[in-house]
């Protein structure tokens, strides 16, 4: 099949960068996004590249560049789905907040949605591609509906999985490790794949496009973030046990990374692991064990999480202990609310879970991330259903400048590795703070000799 139209269904952090790449690298595709979200859509074709939606280095200059030409952002699901040959879902996918397997299990309302709505309006044969990291066995439901739903057309499903990372979208997307297909293995599902295949191929080499069925797709997907997190959870247990005994678990990473077995990345300690996937993929793999009874396999994946939500809560009751025990009407200067750098995205940022500790101690958090807005950040804490709005707001400050938001206070929380943060005149910031100036680096970027040179207490985790 000669694929010319690609739609794809949701503009966020998965979709817009995805298909801009596509774009850029397929300009004999014409790509277009679709989203309800009118306000997203607008932002996307905003003149001026710096307001888009989503920030990424290098994203900017590819939609510049494909935007017009073969990329468009569009609020006409119903005509993008018509017109394309292939139809990307991405939209999201959140654990449930209600119901059965409410905490755990993805909400697949929105998935849902999309194939009701393509059966509704597809005339002809699509290949529909689940992009959005889904529970093992989610093509079949999708499958179910279109079938049943449709108008005699045919529908091949295939799982597509993302394997990006937040603020180095563009260059995973550019240079991926592996693009990873999965498809039924009959002759439409083998045909469906190569022209996936085919479109990948316009910039990926043929060796690093991996084919395999729909199910060992999806599962590899939940295992890959899986397994990345456990890696954290086990460094950040050891963390513990280095403050503890007098290591340093900068050096014990270091030393163990050094073996090849085990390799160094992702063994960075920190306050916590966030973002849109890990949490949620190890939820739904714990769900999933769950209700097939393998409950040693959930309970072993469900210890990932409580080991991250156990840092988290470790780093606020540690500023609480310091602070004297108390940290009431004190104020308290989070540098990075973004849940890493080079991201504008907050989603399950471990600086929510710390701020909600503080803000129950009755401290004043004074915000100041580069990219991060205070809409975001109030509606974050909202989300958590501590307290009320208004609470939340009067125990917020946001500045858009690091010193003034360091300005009288107790003490700074590094929460986000921006790099920016490493280069301050820290001089400059102790001058203004309480003493004794407290920082806490959950990140672990700051230069701890330098620091306490100028007078800071300074500390970090896991030494
Ligand atoms: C992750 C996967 O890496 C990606 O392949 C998948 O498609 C989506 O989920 P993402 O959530 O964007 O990507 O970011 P990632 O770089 O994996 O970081 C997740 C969290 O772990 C961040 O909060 C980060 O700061 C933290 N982290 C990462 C650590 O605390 N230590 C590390 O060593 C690495
Ligand atoms: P992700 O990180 O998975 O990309 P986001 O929340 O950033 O998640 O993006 C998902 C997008 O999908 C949102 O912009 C949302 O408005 C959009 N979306 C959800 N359901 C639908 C739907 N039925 N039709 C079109 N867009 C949708």
């Amino acid at each position: 099949m000669k694929i010319t139209k690609i739609c794809c269904i949701g503009a966020g952090y998965v979709g817009g960068p995805t298909m801009a790449v596509i774009a850029q690298n397929c300009p004999h595709i014409q790509v277009t996004v679709v989203d309800l979200n009118t306000e997203r859509i607008l932002a996307w074709n905003d003149e001026n590249t710096d307001n888009i939606p989503i920030y990424e280095p290098g994203l900017d200059a590819i939609v510049a560049e494909a935007r017009g030409r073969n990329l468009f952002f569009s609020t006409e699901v119903d005509k993008a789905i018509d017109e394309a040959q292939i139809i990307f879902i991405s939209v999201n996918t959140p654990t449930k907040t209600y119901g059965k397997g409410k905490g755990m299990a993805a909400d697949l309302k929105y998935i849902e949605l999309c194939a009701r709505q393509i059966a509704k309006v597809a005339k002809d044969d699509k290949i529909v591609v689940e992009k959005s990291t889904l529970p093992v066995r989610t093509a079949e439901a999708i499958k179910s509906i279109l079938d049943s739903t449709g108008n005699g057309v045919q529908f091949q499903i295939l799982s597509n999985p993302e394997f990006l990372a937040e603020g180095t979208a563009v260059q995973d997307l550019l240079n991926p490790d592996r693009i990873l297909i999965g498809g039924d293995t009959t002759e439409e599902g083998q045909k469906a794949i190569q022209a996936l295949v085919d479109v990948y191929s316009n910039w990926v080499s043929p060796e690093k496009i991996l084919t395999t069925n729909v199910w060992s797709s999806e599962l590899s997907k939940l295992t890959a973030n899986a397994f990345l997190a456990q890696r954290i959870s086990s460094i950040n247990a050891m963390s513990e046990l280095c403050e503890k005994t007098g290591a340093d678990v900068n050096e014990v990473a270091k030393a163990i990374g050094m073996d090849s077995r085990i390799g160094s990345k992702f063994l960075k300690a920190s306050v916590g692991f966030g973002g849109s996937c890990f949490q949620k993929d190890i939820l739904n793999l714990v769900y999933i064990a769950k209700s097939y009874g393998l409950n040693e396999v959930a309970d072993y994946w469900e210890q990932v999480i409580i080991m991250n939500d156990h840092q988290k809560r470790r780093f606020s009751n540690n500023i609480v202990k310091t602070l004297y025990n108390t940290v009431a009407d004190k104020k308290i200067a989070f540098l990075g609310w973004a849940f890493k750098k080079d991201t504008n995205d907050t989603r399950e940022s471990a600086a929510i879970y710390v701020a909600n500790d503080l803000i129950n101690e009755h401290a004043n958090i004074a915000v100041y991330d580069p990219k991060v807005s205070r809409k975001k950040i109030l509606s974050d804490l909202d989300y958590l259903e501590t307290r009320s709005s208004e609470e939340n707001a009067g125990s917020i400050i946001t500045f858009d400048n690091p010193y003034l938001s360091c300005e009288n206070a107790h003490a700074i929380a590094v929460l986000t590795e921006w790099d920016e943060f490493v280069h301050y005149d820290w001089q400059k910031i102790y001058d203004k703070m309480q003493k004794p100036a407290f920082v806490f680096d959950g990140r672990n970027i700051l230069n701890k000799a330098e620091l306490e040179n100028i007078g800071f207490v300074y500390q970090a985790i896991g030494s």
